[in-house]
């Protein structure tokens, strides 16, 4: 197992956002983590990922107790974390806004789907024409890709993606669809919140399925196309 997150509850302040929560992704996996706004899937990443401390549960990934770690450390330990807010940096070059995804330490240079700016280029070619440029003046579609991009710099084994075609027109959903395909046929695993429920089917292995703060269902894709009462009650339908 590539990730194990097992009984996490996290609160703000008092509110009890994340009950028990658990999910697990394999190597090599697209995992889909779907359900209504405001029921604690953000929260799940954001844990996951260190930014939030949960009073109790425990994210192992790869092996390791990452439970509690900064967020720099985590991301170190190899999980990348695209979040809902796309954050590029809209003063710097798209050349220099992808240059911040590169980790320190040492990258395993003998892996031969090892994410290099020259492949960043090969999969996003609008970059490579416009690598001077600044990141504001980018379209959302292209900061989405750019933010993902420099993700993929730090060369993650496991990628958190929140919300990646919220707000993008229907081509740009595809192209993000697309580059998502292309990245887990590198042999990044994927965790991905989504509400565009045909992309996360169109990607996804396994789903979870989320309640208020809780896990309403897990299976497979054919589990959960086999139960109407499970998608009535937890996606918007
Ligand atoms: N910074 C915060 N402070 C207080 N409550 C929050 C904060 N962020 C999220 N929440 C609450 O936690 C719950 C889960 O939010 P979130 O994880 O963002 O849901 P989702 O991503 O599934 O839409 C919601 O009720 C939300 O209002
Ligand atoms: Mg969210």
């Amino acid at each position: 197992m590539l990730l194990e997150a097992t009984n996490l509850n996290t609160y703000y302040g008092e509110s009890h956002a994340l009950q028990d929560m658990s999910l697990n992704v394999e190597d090599g996996e697209v995992v889909a983590l779907l359900g209504r706004n405001g029921m604690g899937k953000s929260t799940t990443m954001k844990t996951i990922m260190g930014l939030l401390k949960p009073r109790s549960g425990k994210v192992i990934f790869d092996g390791r107790d990452i439970t509690g770690l900064r967020p720099h450390k985590v991301a170190r330990a190899g999980i990348g974390y695209v979040p809902e807010e796309r954050r590029i940096f809209p003063n710097l070059s798209v050349l220099d806004n992808l240059m911040m995804g590169v980790k320190g330490g040492k990258v395993d240079t003998s892996n031969a789907n090892i994410w290099t700016i020259e492949k960043i280029f090969e999969r996003f070619p609008f970059m490579r024409d416009r690598t001077n440029q600044k990141g504001a003046l980018l379209s959302g579609g292209e900061q989405q890709m750019l933010t993902i991009g420099r993700t993929l710099m730090g060369n993650p084994r496991l990628l958190m993606v929140d919300e990646p075609t919220e707000g993008l027109s229907p081509v740009m959903v595809k192209e993000v669809r697309d580059v998502l395909a292309a990245i887990c046929k590198s042999g990044i695993s994927i965790l991905l919140v989504e509400h565009n429920l045909k992309v996360a089917m169109s990607l996804a292995d396994r789903v979870y399925l989320m309640g208020k703060a809780h896990l309403g269902f897990t299976g497979t894709l054919k589990e959960l196309d086999a139960n109407p009462e499970m998608r009535a009650k937890y996606l918007e339908i």
